[in-house]
């Protein structure tokens, strides 16, 4: 039977680098006898928003659901407050799905330059907290229009929340053989929550007694990254603290255009969804030079999610093998080549390994 996978392509440049995602995941079909899948397009996004009033039907989530995973694109435009895009599509698909995991390797391919001057490996995995935290929508605005107008946006932190992703991350080390897990906290100046957070991470590291538990304030942990980033190997955070941390690291490593990510259902109660770290990038939409092997490593997390170790693994490789011939690139890595030329030729090495 054949893997059934809703695509979401959305807006600006989700399309186009989602396109050559379906590109490569066909090519392995063409391929691999044993590996059969099969899509379906959900047009949600901006443009749907704009003729229906509302960014997906009443029973999205419902049709979404029978599908194994998800493979999403990225939205936001201008016309459509982002508000309505988050909030009404991304929001309840990872809230509803359970998808509580946010999985971002930041790890430097071969082929890509690193910014440090300190050229060690960087391959380590954030796990974000993905379901509450920071962004909630509880909270509101008070006198508005007058001089002492206020807002105030509350953070959710739970106990049950935090166990289950912390002991998502020290299961993930302990399968990899990883010695250290590093938590982001703020407990120093975020009293409740973040005190609340340690205290589990805590709680949880004591059942794994060969794994390290560091603890890093926020701040600092933002320095590290930057100034030793080959001394990380499972790094946990809250929703907010994760977010910031994953676009930084994927600065060390060759950019957003080269930064996958899951949204994981560990129980697999419900479908995962995987998208690259970036958003729709209206500054390069429509004009066809947007780096799709953030959304091809994405779908290889996919595979890879979907027990296909394998095929996952031979994706990141051909991404690897087309980064280190450096011919075909797109203009973020210093290339002169477009969003299909760089996904085709990732398809075509696939078919050489
Ligand atoms: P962005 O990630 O879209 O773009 C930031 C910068 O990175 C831009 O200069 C862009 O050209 C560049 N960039 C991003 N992806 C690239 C790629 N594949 N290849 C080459 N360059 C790439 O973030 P920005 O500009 O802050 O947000 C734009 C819109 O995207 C907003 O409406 C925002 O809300 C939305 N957004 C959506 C996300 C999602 O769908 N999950 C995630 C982040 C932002
Ligand atoms: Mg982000």
């Amino acid at each position: 039977t054949a893997y059934q996978i809703a695509v979401l392509p959305g807006d600006g440049i989700g399309p186009d680098v989602t396109k050559e995602a379906v590109k490569v995941l066909e090519a392995l079909k063409q391929q691999d006898a044993t590996f059969n899948i099969e899509f379906r397009e959900f047009e949600w996004g901006s443009e749907y928003y704009l003729k229906h009033g509302h960014i997906m039907p009443s029973n999205g989530l419902e049709q979404l659901r029978e599908f194994d995973a998800i493979l999403f694109g990225a939205v936001g435009d201008k016309r459509v407050p982002d508000e309505v895009t988050i909030w009404e599509l991304i929001m309840p698909i990872r809230k509803n799905f359970q998808q509580y995991v946010n999985m971002r390797p930041i790890r430097r391919l071969a082929g890509i330059e690193s910014p440090l001057k300190n050229d060690q490996p960087i391959d380590f995995m954030v796990f974000r907290e993905n379901a509450e935290g920071e962004y909630s929508n509880i909270g509101g605005r008070l006198y508005q229009q007058q001089s002492q107008e206020m807002a105030i946006q509350n953070t959710v932190i739970t106990k049950q929340g935090v166990e289950r992703i912390a002991k998502y991350a020290f299961e993930y080390a302990k399968k990899n053989n990883k010695s250290k897990v590093t938590s982001a906290t703020k407990s120093n100046a975020i009293i409740h929550s973040m005190k609340l957070w340690d205290e589990v991470v805590e709680a949880v590291a004591k059942d794994y007694g060969d794994i390290e538990l560091e603890s890093n304030f926020i701040d600092a942990l933002a320095a590290y990254f930057v100034m030793r980033p080959e001394s990380f190997e499972v790094v946990i955070a809250s929703n907010l603290f994760g977010d910031i941390l994953t676009d930084l690291g994927a600065a060390l490593v060759g950019g957003l255009g080269v930064s996958p990510s899951g949204n994981i259902n560990p129980e697999g109660e419900f479908p995962s969804m995987f998208e690259a770290i970036h958003g729709s990038a209206p500054d390069i939409a429509g004009k066809g030079i947007a780096n799709p092997i953030a959304q091809i490593w994405s779908a290889a997390l996919m595979l890879d999610h979907l027990g296909r170790t394998d095929l996952s693994t031979a994706i990141v490789e051909a991404i690897e093998q087309v980064l280190q011939e450096g011919k075909v690139l797109t203009p973020d890595l210093g290339g002169n080549s477009t969003t299909q030329q760089v996904g085709s030729a990732i398809a075509e090495k696939l078919k050489q390994l």
